[in-house]
């Protein structure tokens, strides 16, 4: 059985582009059942909307404490069936709450080599500390800021010209080619959380013959 993806953005929503995008071409088993966002203005609601899948937004009340948040925000995804939650842009950190409510099933993207640079304004701060690379990260999501234990990472070079834009362009070109892949490897069944790593445990070898047109274990 594929994922039930539950993504949550607050922004743009590229990344959940590119998930929605590989759920459909096949490179990650799996479909986005609910996009929910606390950002009312969020393209990535459009995104969703655009794809037929529905758009939920969970604002956050300032009267409530964040815990209070995370139970509407789990009562949503569980609501919708999701199995697995994506970040993708979520400007909020999230609480034991939701981590309680999907165990080793909530993962993010970072635009940033951690555990360098977490946090936000990345970009400009791995130019302004003079770093020659950085890159992006999936991780699990744990309690702490950007600090869960490492699922991919890429490493993309900085250049002297580099603005915190045209850096991030380049760093977010391999987020969307990342994000989908670990997404696949969770659906495969192929992450193990050991301590603070994460082991990548072989693909199915299957019968050694090659099938065409191709076949899913
Ligand atoms: C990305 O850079 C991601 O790494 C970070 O927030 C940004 C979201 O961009 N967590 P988008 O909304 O997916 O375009």
């Amino acid at each position: 059985m594929g994922l039930k993806i539950g993504a949550i953005a607050s922004g743009g929503g590229s990344n959940l582009q590119s998930i929605l995008d590989a759920c459909n071409e096949g490179r990650i088993d799996g479909e986005v059942v609910v996009v929910l966002s606390d950002n009312h203005d969020a393209f990535a609601l459009e995104r969703a909307k655009k794809a037929g899948i529905p758009a939920v937004v969970v604002a956050l009340d300032p009267r409530e404490g964040r815990e209070e948040h995370d139970r509407k925000v789990v009562a949503a995804l569980k609501e919708h069936g999701a199995d697995t939650v994506a970040l993708a842009g979520y400007m909020l950190m999230v609480t034991k709450v939701l981590l309680d409510a999907f165990p080793q099933r909530v993962i993010n993207i970072h635009p940033a080599l951690l555990p360098s640079f977490p946090g936000l304004h990345v970009q400009q701060a791995a130019i302004d500390y003079g770093a020659k690379f950085s890159g992006c990260t999936v991780h699990f999501v744990d309690e702490g800021m950007d600090s869960g234990p490492i699922v991919i990472q890429a490493v993309v070079p900085i250049r002297d010209d580099d603005t915190a834009q045209t850096l991030g362009a380049r760093i977010l070109r391999e987020e969307h080619r990342i994000y989908p892949q670990a997404l696949q490897y969770l659906a495969e069944g192929r992450l193990e959380i050991s301590g603070r790593r994460v082991l990548l445990k072989p693909a199915s070898p299957g019968s050694g013959a090659l099938h065409n047109p191709s076949v899913k274990y």
